[in-house]
């Protein structure tokens, strides 16, 4: 687990929730309560429509994300970190350029914390402080904007981050510059999403998505959260992440204070003691990982967490595995199973089939992880007439039939239409989706 230093979070210090065990209780005081300010202030956003960024409805206007630090894939040039043709490559202030992907392993420290060196790997000029940092000074500024009066606890973060900042030597014009570009790159999600969320509106959710699913929209942030973000945060939301991650938004992505959705979903269960959200559960099925950057002792509170917790003891339990080299029974060969738990005395796995839901005990050597991906999820939630519909088949191979065929008569569809019909189209979704949600907060004021 990497648990990358600062300690911005500890303003929410002293403001204690519900303590029922020592470690529990700072859990809560620190993680949560800062979470609930955090959705606070994203209510508070999709109230306000969000407009600080200037960039509402970015979503559709079709720019490139982040753009303005890329450079053209030069064919034949050499990224000098893995000595290969460079894979979007990202151009540094001091003119170097690098892989993206290289880039951010090498400055990986500096990612989250602010106080870690960013420097170009080849001649140590100071690079610009990630996304991921300048992210949090939006969200940070924008909630201490938000923040009621005598409450300034989301504006010291914020101004301790920013004196951090500048004691990297960036100035002051430089921070609101980046902030400014930042906003302008990225794809806002459209005002009315993290509501519609948190009050499990799934219809509203679905016409702002589109169908074909708009990739821009998937991965469109709200104060640097991802509609899985939001998902897994609001509470019982277990289909409705089930469905995204169905459309391919992706398991793995960092909000601003360096936590992936499974880390939001487990703030939802710090209170009972080891046991496991649904939510969490599901992600974890999907491939999430349990690694953060959650800062300073929040980030060591999660750490501390994730040790009372059985299901991480070892890193096959809870996981969806396929079965391999298991001579005694060719049958199961290539099946999908849930591993159940681990058996130390005999040192097996107690697994279940997906299909024909059979127990036994397998070696380690028998199972390969396969975690569940939009093409292979061997479940799959439809939402129809308000209500959600769990298809379930006899195989695999049945499964992801079912979704390409889902998938190839939704592109039928949109097919039948020019380029520009469809650029109406997604806005008439938004429109839509607009619509369906006044509707729906004037009939609950009724
Ligand atoms: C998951 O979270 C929801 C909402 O916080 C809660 O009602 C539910 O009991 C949790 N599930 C588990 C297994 O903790
Ligand atoms: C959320 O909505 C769906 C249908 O739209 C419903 O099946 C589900 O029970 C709802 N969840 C909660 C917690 O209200």
């Amino acid at each position: 687990m990497t648990v990358l230093g600062g300690d911005s979070w500890e303003g929410s210090d002293g403001r204690n929730g519900p303590v029922d065990a020592p470690l529990v209780g700072t859990v809560i005081s620190l993680a949560f309560v800062g979470m609930f300010v955090w959705m606070t202030a994203m209510v508070y956003h999709s109230i306000t429509g969000g407009s600080d960024s200037g960039s509402n409805g970015g979503a559709l206007a079709g720019e490139e994300s982040s753009s303005s630090s890329r450079v053209k894939s030069d064919h034949g040039e050499i990224c000098s970190i893995c000595l290969d043709v460079y894979d979007n490559p990202v151009q540094l202030p001091c003119g170097h350029s690098f892989c993206e992907i290289c880039l951010d392993g090498w400055l990986l420290k500096s990612k989250f914390d602010v106080r870690q060196p960013r420097n170009c790997p080849m001649c140590r000029h100071r690079a610009k402080p990630s996304r991921e940092i300048i992210s949090k000074l939006h969200m940070l500024s924008f909630a201490s904007q938000v923040e009621e009066s005598g409450d300034d606890t989301w504006k010291k973060m914020k101004n301790k981050l920013v004196t951090d900042l500048l004691k990297m030597g960036h100035t002051a014009g430089e921070i609101n510059d980046m902030v400014k570009e930042h906003c302008a790159s990225r794809h806002e999600m459209i005002e009315f999403i993290p509501a519609a969320v948190q009050h499990n509106d799934t219809q509203t959710i679905l016409d702002w998505l589109g169908s074909p699913v708009d990739e821009r929209r998937l991965t469109s942030v709200c104060l640097g959260a991802t509609i899985l973000h939001l998902t897994a945060m609001f509470k019982h939301n277990e289909e409705m992440t089930s469905l995204m991650l169905q459309h391919g938004a992706a398991v793995n992505v960092y909000d601003p204070n360096g936590a992936t959705p499974i880390m939001l979903a487990l703030l939802q269960t710090f209170q009972s003691r080891g046991l496991v959200n649904e939510t969490a559960m599901l992600l974890y099925e999907w491939g999430a990982s349990l690694e953060h950057h959650l800062p300073g002792r929040t980030g060591a509170n999660m750490d501390a967490f994730l040790r009372t917790v059985p299901m991480f003891h070892d890193k096959l339990v809870r996981r969806r595995c396929e079965i391999i080299n298991l001579n005694r029974r060719k049958d199961l060969i290539g099946q999908t199973c849930i591993v159940e738990k681990y058996i130390a005395k005999k040192n097996r796995y107690k697994v279940t089939t997906e299909h024909a839901h059979e127990t036994f005990l397998v070696g380690r050597d028998n199972l390969k992880r396969r975690d569940r991906t939009p093409d292979d999820p061997n479940y799959y939630f439809t939402f129809e007439d308000g209500e959600y519909k769990r298809h379930t088949f006899s195989s695999n191979g049945e499964c992801q039939e079912f979704v390409r065929n889902l998938r190839s008569s939704g592109r039928e569809e949109s097919d039948g239409e020019n380029a520009q019909s469809i650029q109406i189209g997604l806005q008439d979704d938004v429109a839509k989706a607009r619509e369906r949600w006044i509707r729906r907060c004037r009939e609950a004021a009724d």
